[in-house]
This record gives C-alpha cells, sequence and structure tokens, in this order.
C-alpha cells in the first residue's frame, strides 16, 4: 500500500542548498518511491526557489489571509523529479541580502523564530488536510527549522498523525526567547518542560524532540554520543529519557548525482575498473589552484568553515603538509578568521597550497575526482558527506573517529589492510598531533602505490547509495502508522 509522506526541510538540492541537509532532503524523497512511499517536500519558497519553480508553473492551492503578520499561500508544483509545497510568504521568505537563515554580516535573522515557526504551523495544516484531495499519513520533520511541526500536528486538528522528527546536527537549536511564546499560537500549557520551555526560553529542537514519535539522527554512532553529556549540547537528558524512539539511520549519497562515470562538472569521467580519468581531473586541479606539478599527495578541504569542522586545526597543519610534500586545495566559506588564514598559507606557500572561498558545487565535484585525500577532522559530525562522495570517488577519507565519520569509513590498520577493507584513515578527534600523524600516514601511504590503489578501489567499489537507509525510513514510517490510533 502506497504511503504518502509529508517531508518539511529548509533546504532542498538542487533548489537551495548551504550543506548536507540539501542533500538529503533532496535525495531520500527520490529513493523512497521505489519502497511505495510517496513524498511531498514543504519547503520556503526563497526568491531562487520561486524562479526555479516559475517555469514549471506553480498552482496556488491553500491561502492564508495572515500567517504570522502577512498573507501567503501555499504552491504546489513538480520540479526536479519532486512533488513540492513552496510556502510562498513575501514577508518571511521574500528578497532579502543574505542567505536562507542569516544576514550578510552572519547574523541571523531577527524574525527566524516567526519564519521557521511558520513552516512547521504550515505543515501541521497540509498534515490536517489543508490540501484538497492529499493528506500525510506520516509527517518526517528536518532540524530546529522544522522541528516544531511535532508541536503543531500535536496541537493541531490532526493530532494523531505520525511525526518523525531527524536531528541532522544537534548544535543547530532554535533557542529564542521566552516573549515569542505567546505569538506562536500555542496553547499556554506548551509552555513547560514537557513542551516548547527550553532553560527558561522557548527552544525549537527542543520541541520537536518531546514531540515528536520518532527521533532518527543521521548516523548510529551520533546517535550514541548525543545520548552523552560530551554530545548533547544540553539535550542529552531529554535523548535518554526517549529510550528507544531515538535511532541513527546513516546518509545516503544520490549515486546518479555523484558518479565519477557520468559526471558533466570533471574534466573526464572514470570509475572503480577504469580509474584512467583521475589523471586528467588531477591536472585540471593544479591548474584550477596553480599548482606546482609534484609527486606527493593533494589533499582537498569541501567545508563550511567553522569550529565543528576542524578547520583551526588544519591551519595548524599547514606547514607539517608542505614540509612533507603534500599540496593542498580549499574550497570553503565561513568564518572570516579561518579564511583569512587560509588565504595567508596559500600566499606563503604559493604552488603548494590554494584557497578558493565561496560555495561552487561544480569545483566540489571536480575536487573530488581530481585530489588524493580529503581532510574532514571535525570535532562531532552527524554524518558527513564529504566522505561519502570522496570514497565513491577514489579521494580517501582522512578523518576524525567520530559519528558518522567513524561509520563509513574503514582505517587502514594492519587488521584492514591485511584483509583487504580499508577505504581511508581515521585519528582521534580534537587533537592537531592526531590529525598531523594521520597526514604523515596518509603521505606514507601514498608513497606505496600498490596499497593506495587498492584502498580506493575499496572505497570506490562500496554502496553508499539511499536503497538501505531509505528502506529503513520506510519501515520506520510503516510502524508508525501502523501504532498510531489513526490507522
Ligand atoms: P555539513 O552539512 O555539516 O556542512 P556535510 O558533509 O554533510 O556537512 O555536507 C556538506 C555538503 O556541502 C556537501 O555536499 C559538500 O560537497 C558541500 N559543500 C560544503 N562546502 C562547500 C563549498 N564551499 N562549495 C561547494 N560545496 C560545498
Ligand atoms: C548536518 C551535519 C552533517 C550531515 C548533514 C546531513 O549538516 O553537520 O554531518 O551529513 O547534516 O545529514
Amino acid at each position: 500500500m502506497t504511503l504518502r509522506l509529508l517531508s518539511v526541510t529548509s533546504e532542498l538540492h538542487p533548489l537551495i542548498k548551504t550543506g548536507g541537509l540539501a542533500d538529503v532532503a533532496g535525495a531520500l524523497p527520490l529513493a523512497l518511491a521505489q519502497h511505495g512511499v510517496e513524498v511531498r517536500s514543504l519547503l520556503p519558497a526563497y526568491p531562487q526557489v520561486l524562479r526555479a519553480a516559475a517555469q514549471a508553473r506553480p498552482k496556488a492551492v491553500h491561502s492564508y489571509k495572515a500567517l504570522f503578520g502577512g498573507p501567503a499561500k501555499l504552491l504546489a508544483v513538480k520540479l526536479a523529479g519532486h512533488d513540492l509545497l513552496l510556502l510562498d510568504s513575501p514577508s518571511l521568505f521574500g528578497l532579502r541580502e543574505g542567505g536562507p537563515y542569516s544576514e550578510l554580516s552572519g547574523h541571523d535573522w531577527p524574525d527566524n523564530w516567526r519564519r521557521f515557526a511558520a513552516l512547521s504551523a504550515v505543515a501541521a495544516d497540509v498534515a490536517a488536510g489543508a490540501v484538497k484531495g492529499w493528506q500525510a499519513d506520516v509527517v518526517h520533520a528536518h532540524d530546529w527549522q522544522a522541528a516544531m511541526t511535532a508541536a503543531y500536528v500535536r496541537h493541531g486538528r490532526a493530532p494523531a498523525t505520525p511525526v518523525v522528527l531527524t536531528v541532522h546536527n544537534l548544535a543547530f537549536q532554535g533557542r529564542f526567547d521566552a516573549r515569542i511564546f505567546p505569538e506562536l499560537g500555542l496553547p499556554a500549557e506548551c509552555f513547560s518542560v514537557e513542551g516548547v520551555e527550553y532553560y527558561g526560553g522557548v527552544g525549537f529542537l527542543k520541541a520537536g524532540l518531546q514531540y515528536a514519535d520518532s527521533i532518527t539522527t543521521v548516523s548510529p554512532t551520533y546517535a550514541d554520543e548525543i545520548r552523552t553529556p560530551a554530545f548533547g549540547m544540553g539535550l542529552d537528558g531529554l535523548l535518554r529519557g526517549r529510550g528507544d524512539a531515538v535511532q541513527g539511520i546513516v546518509n545516503g549519497i544520490d549515486s546518479r548525482e555523484w558518479d565519477p562515470a557520468a559526471d558533466p562538472h570533471l574534466a573526464a569521467p572514470f570509475s572503480a575498473r577504469s580509474p584512467g580519468g583521475r589523471v586528467a581531473n588531477r591536472r585540471a586541479i593544479e591548474k584550477r589552484f596553480a599548482l606546482k606539478r609534484g609527486k606527493g599527495p593533494i589533499f582537498a578541504l569541501i567545508s563550511r568553515l567553522t569550529w565543528q569542522k576542524g578547520i583551526d586545526l588544519i591551519v595548524d597543519s599547514v606547514e607539517h603538509i608542505v614540509a612533507h610534500g603534500g599540496r593542498l586545495v580549499v574550497l570553503g566559506s565561513g568564518d572570516s578568521a579561518f579564511e583569512g588564514a587560509l588565504l595567508g598559507a596559500a600566499h606563503r606557500h604559493r604552488g603548494q597550497i590554494g584557497v578558493i572561498t565561496g560555495y561552487d558545487e561544480p569545483l566540489a565535484h571536480l575536487m573530488q575526482g581530481g585530489c588524493d585525500a580529503i581532510l574532514i577532522p571535525s570535532r562531532f559530525e552527524p554524518c558527513g558527506l564529504t566522505q561519502l562522495y570522496g570514497l565513491r570517488y577514489g579521494t580517501i577519507p582522512v578523518a576524525a573517529r567520530t559519528g558518522g565519520l567513524a561509520d563509513t569509513i574503514i582505517d587502514a590498520n594492519e587488521a584492514a589492510l591485511t584483509a583487504g577493507c580499508a577505504t581511508g584513515i581515521l585519528h582521534p578527534a580534537g587533537a592537531g598531533d592526531a590529525l598531523k600523524a594521520a597526514i604523515s600516514r596518509a603521505i606514507a601511504l601514498h608513497g606505496t602505490p600498490g596499497i593506495w590503489q587498492a584502498m580506493r578501489r575499496q572505497g570506490m567499489r562500496a554502496d553508499f547509495g539511499w536503497d538501505r537507509s531509505s528502506a529503513r525510513y520506510a519501515a520506520l514510517y510503516r510502524a508508525l502508522l501502523d501504532r498510531s490510533p489513526a490507522s
């Protein structure tokens, strides 16, 4: 039997993306079709989304005279293989100078609480049948931006609809002043420890964790980590209290979009069986980043430049890489101090280090196709996708042993090398010396071509597509529906 799912997200690749959430919200719905799950994705109609949708003729399917301070419409449109519902609210999601969550200065939009409460309230309306002819059986909300969906469903017109909340990153919680509570339109009793109240204010993610029927996060190791004080960011007690309702399901990748044999962004195609095309991609990287030719490995960094991602550790490792014959290419944006430090390193080591700041999807693909190793020294990493793209493209991950990195990379220790199953290099998280030692190990293994090529092949042959994990989500939705009093 077909199950109808409403997916609620603030990003969806290829329409709007700031990170891995968009990749997941863009790929999972497509993979769910094979399991009889029909998905509609609700997301804000940001200007770039509206522009992309215009040619596909969106149709208004619901309207609001006043939604959190302004008129709004729900538009239905089929785009990029997705069945979308776009929340078109000019006052909340219209043209602004900045990103989806923050001003150009990096400060959060002051009305974020209103914008994402609106998205969540509308999700609950859709769950309750606001769009004629379509009723969701289950709702799946992603991250703090959609987490209040669980609260609005519970207190709305279809309170029995099961809600799944996926935590992509516990560090982003959507915390606001208690003064906003009266404007959320929730019953007064919701402002309590069992509801949206969080350390005296309002916590959107916290509310979702409280009200959702099921909580998933994007890897089993991160699911364990967030139940400890060290990784729980204040929510570990609540997560422990939810017991079996919390589980980890590792992310997959869109293996059509990320396929080295048919990737339009590469200089030449290649595959595990015929890796020859990598040479042309390597040359393209050397040219693009103005690197001198060399024998040592080219390390890549493709990342948000933040403390979470351990960028300070990379800045500290630059001299080590160069001194040992390695080269480094960086594509990233974020913290301006990190951007400055990396640009400074490129200036000091012209020809050995290249840095491009900004966001460039095609270049990210080319780097995965042409570099030798990718550095991911995250302090915590719920899942991580760049290591999965690296594995598929033969760019060997050198990564911290945490979260999804620990779940998806097999470290090249003696046992794994002997068994022929190593796919990368893992090191303890958060320590500069450990990263430098891992870089040295990578350079040594790269200098032993037989081993390096075998590791590369092993990674490229592994299947990181969505088949297995989408089956787990589908099974979860069905289990919740079977338990639901409404069914
Ligand atoms: P996170 O979501 O925490 O940023 P992930 O590894 O899950 O980390 O996902 C990051 C995604 O964003 C990947 O698709 C990666 O290729 C992409 N990405 C990160 N920085 C850039 C950039 N500067 N340019 C292009 N793509 C980027
Ligand atoms: C978050 C996490 C990242 C994860 C992504 C998609 O941005 O930081 O680890 O891969 O979400 O789930």
